[in-house]
């Protein structure tokens, strides 16, 4: 496109420095609202023909030109001279060198102000629904791998000390509840960013008879903003996108440590797939888990995403101010890094190869069954806080000896308390710790059936909504 002046130079004697340019344009990152740009101008072009600034045939032109300039800029043909400024004044000067002087009708009674926000609000919701499904894809991995490993068992971690037996699948719902928690937070945003500010004008209200509601219809908006002046400045939206994304990445992070962890081979739980593994430049023998590492690294730049923006919000007084558009990349990288990791992990999860009797080792020494073993005596009525104490002996003393409790008789046992007998050992069994915690959210092999069966019909009727 040619180099167009400035839609503001009418009133400057000078030209622009071009260093001034480089740093305060936008275009070279917010070409990527263009779809909702042009979206939002149709919908504009169509209430200023019915407020009466448009004839039906002018309307039609500014129409059919953004099409145009649409199905140009999908096929890549954008020239992000920073000369341009941002999108908004590049969809507009390329209407102009389209259609002509009619392309300058469109701006009538609106302001970047009003329309950025609106981009922004459009883009967000877009990317939203496809992070919402997304995450519905890392789920049903994850749902997968349960059902699929239900008799797995390893140990539970506390401190990432062996605490009790607990299903392998169990852990990999836990995950599963993360990641619901998530998708119904960004699902809930939704609500306060499909908010419609156009009509705001630059802050005070647009003078022509712009119906707000209509537009908001057209654009599939529930709501038009009540104040001007918040319209045109609030990024609230953003920033809440931003937190859900945080704490997304967050439950990323975590589950990409414990995948680290399970593919060492001081836990040997794991194998990576090796398409989603990577070697080393200098030892022969290394298959690193390259990409659980550099999610657990990403999280780290959605976190500062969210606290950029909000440093940037804290000090600004109303109404807009240029430091709003420092949103914009902040948001871009954010949903970038969310939707690049979500993409990545479904398979690589799908894909883990599960060594079964590693973790059914594990869960054999520790004493794992040591609060069983108090249980036994609380069942026998001896107070839980007393039992405690009897097994912490018993266990000390099998430390001693090099013991585990399923190993001691009934004799050595009787030593710490009258109350045990011959049905201590059956007690103890990992398959009996797991059955006993069958209340709802327990360990036990059929509640956790129930769960992934729960996490099945859940994801089938979230998937049928969209
Ligand atoms: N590129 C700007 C942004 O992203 C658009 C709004 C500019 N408005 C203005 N009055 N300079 O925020």
């Amino acid at each position: 496109m040619a180099k167009a002046k400035k839609v503001w130079s009418g009133r400057f004697g000078v030209g622009t420095d071009t260093q001034v340019e480089a740093y305060t344009a936008s275009i070279p990152f917010d070409w990527r609202l263009y779809p909702y740009d042009v979206q939002g101008s149709i919908a504009y072009a169509r209430a200023l023909m019915k407020a009466g600034v448009l004839t039906g045939v002018e309307a039609g032109r500014i129409i059919r030109g953004l099409e145009e300039i649409k199905k140009e800029l999908d096929e890549r043909r954008l020239d992000p001279d920073p000369a341009h400024e941002d999108i908004h004044v590049y969809i507009e000067g390329r209407l102009t060198e389209k259609i002509g002087e009619v392309g300058g009708k469109l701006h009538t009674g609106r302001s970047r102000n009003e329309q950025v926000a609106l981009d922004l609000r459009l883009y967000l919701r877009a990317e939203t629904d496809e992070i919402v499904r997304e995450i519905r894809a890392l789920q049903e991995a994850l749902v997968e791998q349960a059902g699929a490993h239900l008799d797995v068992i390893i140990p539970g971690y506390t401190h990432l000390q062996r605490a009790q037996p607990i299903l392998w699948a169990h852990q990999l719902l836990a995950y599963v509840e993360m990641l619901r928690r998530d998708a119904a937070r960004f699902r809930d945003s939704l609500q306060r960013v499909t908010v419609m500010p156009l009509g705001s004008g630059a802050l005070a209200g647009t003078a022509y008879a712009i119906d707000r509601v209509a537009l908001a219809e057209e654009l599939g908006f529930p709501e038009v903003s009540r104040n001007s002046i918040d319209a045109v400045s609030d990024r609230d939206f953003a920033l809440e996108f931003l937190a859900a994304a945080s704490i997304t990445m967050m439950h990323l992070s975590r589950l990409c440590e414990e995948v680290i962890l399970w593919a060492s081979a001081e836990f040997a739980f794991v194998d990576i797939p090796e398409a989603f593994a990577t070697g080393s430049s200098l030892m022969p023998q290394k298959k690193n888990p390259d990409v659980a590492e550099l999610a657990r690294g990403k999280a780290g730049r959605v976190f500062g995403d969210l606290i950029s923006l909000l440093t940037a919000m804290k000090g600004l007084p109303l109404s807009y101010n240029r430091d709003l558009q420092e949103d914009k990349e902040r948001v871009f990288d954010a949903v970038d890094t969310l939707r690049g990791t979500l993409q990545v992990l479904a398979p690589l999860v799908r894909g883990l190869r599960v060594n079964a009797d590693r973790m059914r080792q594990a869960t054999e020494e520790g004493f794992l069954n040591a609060t069983d073993a108090a249980d036994y005596l609380v069942s026998k009525a001896l107070p839980f806080r007393r039992a405690h104490e009897v097994v912490g002996k018993i266990v000390r003393y099998c430390i001693e000896h090099k013991k585990r409790l399923e190993e001691l008789s009934v004799h050595e046992l009787r030593r710490y308390s009258r109350l045990f007998d011959k049905d201590f050992h059956d007690f103890i069994t990992i398959e009996a710790s797991l059955k006993r915690r069958g209340v709802v959210g327990g360990t036990a092999p059929e509640q956790v059936r129930k769960a992934i069966l729960a996490a099945r019909a859940d994801l089938k009727k979230e998937a049928g909504k969209k």
